[in-house]
């Protein structure tokens, strides 16, 4: 492999990455520090040169291993510093391995499978020469018609906390100078998933109280967990643009919580200032991006351009130059770059092998999850099964099945559900097979009748509808969340037959079912459930594993109930079932008056479809004896919440164990309940665990009116059970000492 030759001028393995950060720094010309900010996109016009020139910081979208270690040769031969270069790509949810949806991964409530999906695509990615990934995708998310709420890891700040957590530790592994390793980005920093209407690019107004109590908790989980860069949003947050916000970025990320490594724009977003109307011209910008905390920039070129006019006239200095580049420099000697910036592909694991797959099989069948199972009609029952039909556009089509964000995930590794279908049952079920629809959207009710018919003739119709993977995603959103084109039109069709249905889903987000789910027997939610969805959603149908996935968002019955999630608040007027009115037992005639009247939707009521948290099982799980170590806990201390947990049911399976908080009364109102901790445990029929929650008081704090993190003595109520409507209760005080 080629050598580094400025290795060992600048490698002093003893020496700290911030010392050697320091030092090349002070040989650096003005143009070569800001080089070190720019990141262009592979293959740009002229990359070599630049690159040779020490006007490239960072690549991204190159993954052609040969090009690779081309710009890395060319940048630490023949650039006159030898600095190598951040090679950065979207790796979201698997690099040619696919793993399910980000959403469907947090749908696992599992931080090892998260974990583990994470490091074989940080080995796959870097296998290629990619040392960056722009992941985890942490944003708070309770707008389903957010095309990113598929990549997202669901509504709430301690499931998706954890979990980008678990999946910043998998990308960076053990250590980031491992050639394994590679860097994780938290974004997008911060409030993307608020934006309004669930609009992609859009607005978001979020109290600063709510920003520091429910979207900022997974980005402070993703830095405790070492991840070393942070992108800002697109959004405007509170009227200031995140690319430019001085507080997201200097006084929360820097100041208060500490942050060492470097802040990447999103793309363009720099440049996007202007078109926001935050600045008047490109160099202005340049200038509040810098000013704000943007270190690198992505894809435009306003710091190339503009910083080196902002040092001269003033406007920007060197020194605040100097803590940019310092902060990027950082990162590479941190990931070892200046050691080893050669990839060798032998050095890695093959791509897409067995043990990838197996790990991406597990994990898309822990993400599924069973909403609805009448009559026990799953698992079927190869046994007594004759014959079965499938049906629907996404039930053999391998690339649909990855989802959104799979740029380098190829369909020919996929195994699709048909196939799996057919390896499953053999010979022993006739399956028909009638697509109906050419894809999702499709309006052609030309292929309903074979459907319908073969449908007719079978023992069980199992439908895999949903939405192709380019309905979510960046700029994917949908105003309306049914079943898309003529879907739920074949599912009133086929129901008419009479045999049962079993529907299973696939999707990149919660979709509003409530006009088809009386019709049909059972539904399994499969997300977009990667290179291995087929195997896996088989295995559930036919009864080798047991559903375990829970909801990480809640699913509305109706758009307009949105945003609509577990941890409201109470309101001075919550509803309950016996308070509430239907649209259609209004008397025309009765006089407008507030008494008894509730926070409620006339047409929808207030619960929603599913509940967060939510998921059935094929086996049945009691909870009993919530125990508390103490009722009363002083301010510092910690308590221990446990429960005994029994597979009263007949199957092995996995259950997740969940608790839930609410702290009565506060400085500021606090949500009906809140997830402080989960549990994934597996039990065999008749077997019974403890499980234990160790809460600290510092795990009940808030941001209260003074925008200070407190936690308040008083009464609290706490829950586990299975999901956020939990089996069991109990309370306990905090007190001052
Ligand atoms: C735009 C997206 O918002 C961001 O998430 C992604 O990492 C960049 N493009 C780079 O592809």
């Amino acid at each position: 492999m080629l050598q580094n030759p400025h290795m060992n001028q600048v490698s002093e393995t003893e020496t700290s990455p911030q010392q050697r950060a320091r030092d090349l720094l002070e040989q650096m010309t003005l143009d070569e520090k800001i080089g070190q900010l720019c990141q262009v996109n592979g293959g740009a016009h002229d990359l070599h040169d630049a690159v040779r020139e020490g006007r490239i910081g960072s690549v991204l979208n190159e993954v052609h291993v040969d090009e690779v270690n081309e710009l890395q040769r060319l940048a630490v031969e023949e650039s006159r510093l030898g600095i190598p270069l951040l090679i950065g790509r979207d790796v979201i949810h698997g690099f040619k391995t696919i793993f399910p949806i980000p959403l469907g991964q947090a749908a696992t409530w599992d931080r090892d499978a998260v974990r583990l999906g994470a490091r074989i695509a940080a080995t796959e990615a870097a296998s290629s020469g990619v040392n960056w990934t722009f992941a985890p995708m942490i944003d708070i998310t309770r707008d389903p018609r957010w095309g990113r709420i598929a990549e997202s890891l669901g509504e709430d700040p301690v499931l998706c906390g954890e979990l980008g957590a678990a999946m910043v530790q998998g990308f960076q592994g053990e250590s980031l100078d491992n050639v394994h390793a590679i860097a994780a980005c938290a974004k997008h920093f911060a409030g993307y998933g608020a934006v309004e209407g669930g609009l992609d690019y859009s607005t978001a107004n979020i109290p600063e109280g709510e920003l520091r109590n429910t979207y900022l908790p997974s980005f402070k989980a993703a830095l405790d967990a070492g991840a070393v860069t942070f992108m800002a949003s697109f959004s405007d947050l509170n009227g200031v643009p995140a690319s430019g916000n001085e507080f997201l970025m200097k006084q929360v990320l820097r100041e208060e919580w500490g942050f060492e490594g470097f802040v990447v724009s999103d793309w363009e977003s720099i440049k996007e200032l202007t078109v926001h109307g935050f600045a008047e011209n490109d160099t202005h910008a340049a200038l509040e991006a810098a000013t704000a905390g943007v270190d690198m920039e992505m894809a435009s070129t306003l710091y190339r351009d503009h910083l080196p006019e902002l040092i001269e006239s003033g406007r920007f200095n060197i020194e605040q130059l100097d803590a940019m580049v310092f902060n990027i420099l950082k990162v590479k000697f941190e990931l070892g770059l200046f050691e080893h910036a050669y990839t060798n592909p032998h050095d890695y694991p093959a791509l897409v092998n067995e043990a990838h797959l197996k790990a991406a099989r597990d994990t898309a069948a822990k993400s599924c999850v069973l909403l609805k199972n009448d009559n026990r009609v799953l698992p079927l029952d190869r046994g007594q099964l004759n014959s079965m039909t499938v049906i629907g556009p996404l039930a053999d089509d391998g690339y649909e099945q990855l989802g959104t964000w799979i740029f380098d995930g190829e369909s020919r590794h996929s195994r699709t559900c048909l196939q799996a279908i057919y390896d499953m049952v053999g010979d022993s079920v006739q399956v028909h097979w009638a697509p109906a629809m050419a894809n999702s959207r499709c309006r052609d009710g030309g292929g309903f009748d074979e459907a319908i018919e073969a449908a007719r003739q079978s023992d069980v119709a199992v439908m895999f509808l949903g939405e192709e993977s380019i309905l979510s995603g960046e700029a994917h959103c949908r105003a309306e969340i049914d079943l898309p084109g003529d879907q739920e039109k074949l599912v009133h069709a086929v129901a008419e037959t009479g045999t049962p249905i079993v529907l299973v889903v696939l999707a990149g987000r919660p979709l509003t079912l409530g006009n088809i789910i009386d019709r049909v027997s059972a539904v399994l939610y499969a997300w977009h459930p990667g290179t291995m969805g087929g195997p896996a959603i088989a295995d559930l149908l036919f009864g080798e594993e047991s559903p375990s996935g829970k909801l990480p968002v809640t699913f509305p019955r109706m758009v307009g109930q949105i945003p609509i999630y577990y941890s409201r608040k109470n309101t001075g007027r919550p509803p309950s079932h016996d308070s509430i009115t239907h649209i259609d037992d209004i008397d025309g005639k009765a006089p407008q008056t507030s008494l008894g009247m509730s926070a409620f939707h006339l047409d929808a009521g207030f619960t929603p479809q599913f509940h967060f948290g939510y998921g059935l099982s094929y086996t049945e799980f009691s909870y009993r004896d919530m125990v508390l170590s103490d009722h009363r806990v002083a301010l510092g201390g910690s308590l221990r919440l446990s429960a005994t947990v029994e597979n009263t049911g007949e199957v092995a399976a996995d259950e997740v164990v969940q608790l839930y908080i609410r702290d009565l009364v506060g400085n500021v109102t606090r949500p009906v309940k809140e997830l402080k901790g989960f549990q994934r445990i597996h039990l065999a029929p008749g077997e019974s665990r403890d499980v234990v929650f160790e809460l600290h008081t510092d795990d009940l704090a808030f941001y209260d009116r003074r925008m200070e993190r407190i936690t308040e003595p008083g009464q609290f109520h706490a829950w586990i059970g299975s999901s956020s409507d939990p089996e069991l209760w109990a309370e306990f005080e905090v007190t001052a000492e």
